[in-house]
């Protein structure tokens, strides 16, 4: 069984009085372990869809199941869990918090999850140093550079081990070098079993996904294999 699999998925947004298509019937399945890359231009849909996908928004037609759960029948309480827990998601503009330093910031997920303390910094140590950023723990996000920036929260998005990481233009605010090394770790944790979807407009990062998905105007337009993989360096 996929992963993920959504069926005739519509959004309307309403502005005022008017009606703001952004997904017209999007059908998908992704499988565990793939690496999906969204292009498509600007108003196409792919934020959107990300949304729906996280569970930080319901579409206005169509069924998502994730994992086989019908999330759209969920309670509002046990959508909260199923997003806290088995989805991570990363942010073009990293979406911290100002005030926290790189270990809270990482430990939120975990409150929300109920974690105790002792375990939740524990684990937040563990998250840091995965992306390399052990003796960065008691910075704050400004006295970080964006890369780093991007890599807590990429750590944030993996301590409650999710099933699928969600990223929107995770690269978008970061120079080309910058943008390798956030991709290198995202090859790596789909290496180690993660489900990837990137949203991105760069042909270049999308080279990293083995799959290629392109949106227009709220349709997917096309859905195929990447035949040149870039090798993470
Ligand atoms: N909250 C909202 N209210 C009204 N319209 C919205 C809202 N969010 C998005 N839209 C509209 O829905 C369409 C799809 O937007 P979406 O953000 O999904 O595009 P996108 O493909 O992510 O674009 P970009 O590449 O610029 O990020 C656009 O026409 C946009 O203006
Ligand atoms: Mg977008």
């Amino acid at each position: 069984m996929p992963l993920v699999v959504v069926s005739d998925l519509t959004k309307t947004y309403l502005l005022g009085q008017t009606a703001v298509p952004a997904l017209r019937g999007v059908t998908l399945a992704i499988d565990r372990g793939e690496f999906v890359a969204v292009m498509g231009s600007s108003g196409s849909g792919k934020s959107t869809l990300m949304n729906l996908l996280g569970c930080l928004d319901a579409p206005s037609s169509g069924s998502y199941h994730l994992a086989g759960q019908d999330v759209l029948r969920l309670s509002s309480n046990k959508l909260a869990a199923v997003r806290n827990t088995s989805i991570g998601f990363v942010f073009q503009q990293f979406n911290l918090l100002a005030r926290a330093t790189a270990l809270e910031n990482v430990e939120l997920p975990m409150v929300y999850a109920g974690l105790g303390r002792r375990e939740r910094r524990r684990r937040a140590r563990n998250a840091l140093a995965q992306v390399g950023l052990s003796d960065r723990g008691h910075h704050r996000p400004s006295q970080l550079s964006g890369g780093q920036q991007q890599r807590v929260a990429i750590a944030r998005a993996l301590v409650n081990q999710p099933l699928l990481l969600l990223a929107d233009e995770p690269t978008g605010a970061l120079d080309s070098v910058t943008s390798e090394e956030i991709m290198a770790f995202l090859v790596r944790l789909n290496e180690g079993g993660l489900t990837v979807i990137v949203v991105t407009h760069d042909a270049e990062v999308a080279r990293y996904a083995r799959r290629v998905i392109h949106f227009k105007d709220g349709r997917v337009v096309s859905d195929d294999l990447n035949q040149h993989i870039r090798a993470a360096a």
